[in-house]
């Protein structure tokens, strides 16, 4: 298994796998449309998995904020992810999350929010984000599913606020 950058060829194959992981519910896979044509996308972070040249996964990383009163700091959002199915549980998505955040790290990025399952990224460094200053209005969720990384050493203890997500996140 090989995990490297999209190309504008492997679009219609992320498509269909976003579609396949999300129970034929194209909600996800539209959002990937909306994020890579805006100015959030960062096409390094936008990450496949490929089998025997057939894309079999899939995780995006795209840039939000956190904004507390005047100051504004650029963070990174997990969103979506998604492994075909019949792959699923060998390891393919946890091998993306890993190979996303090195290179969320390599770019500078210090800290990285997702909503998502608790049981599922405490293994990669993620931890509750409210316990550590963090908010979010845009989505109403559970404390223990809003999660944050911490990239950069001290980060965490540096910065507090809102989390901002794209406006992509709302078409
Ligand atoms: C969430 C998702 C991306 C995980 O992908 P995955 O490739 O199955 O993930 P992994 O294989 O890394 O991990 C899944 C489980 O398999 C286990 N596993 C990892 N490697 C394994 C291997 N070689 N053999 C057997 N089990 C393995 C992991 O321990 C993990 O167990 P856990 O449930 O206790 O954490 C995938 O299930 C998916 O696409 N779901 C639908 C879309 C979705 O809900 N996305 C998340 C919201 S954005």
């Amino acid at each position: 298994m090989q995990i490297r950058t999209e190309t504008i060829n492997d679009y219609k194959h992320v498509f269909n796998l976003n579609y396949l992981a999300f129970e034929k519910r194209d909600d996800e896979a539209k959002l990937v449309e909306h994020i890579r044509f805006s100015n959030c996308f960062i096409r390094e972070l936008s990450l496949v998995a490929e089998e025997q040249g057939k894309i079999v996964g899939h995780v995006l990383f795209s840039k939000a904020k956190i904004i507390r009163e005047n100051e504004e700091t650029d963070v990174l959002v997990l969103a979506p992810i998604a492994v075909n199915p019949t792959f699923q549980k060998r390891g393919i998505g946890s091998n993306l999350i890993r190979a996303g955040l090195r290179r969320a790290k390599d770019l500078g990025y210090g800290l990285v929010f997702l909503i998502g399952h608790p049981n599922y990224y405490p293994k990669f460094g993620f931890q509750s984000a409210r316990n550590h200053g963090m908010e979010l209005t845009q989505f109403e969720v559970p404390d223990d599913v809003f999660m944050v990384c911490e990239l950069k050493d001290g980060e965490l203890a540096r910065i507090s606020g809102e989390l901002h997500y794209p406006a992509s996140f709302f078409i």
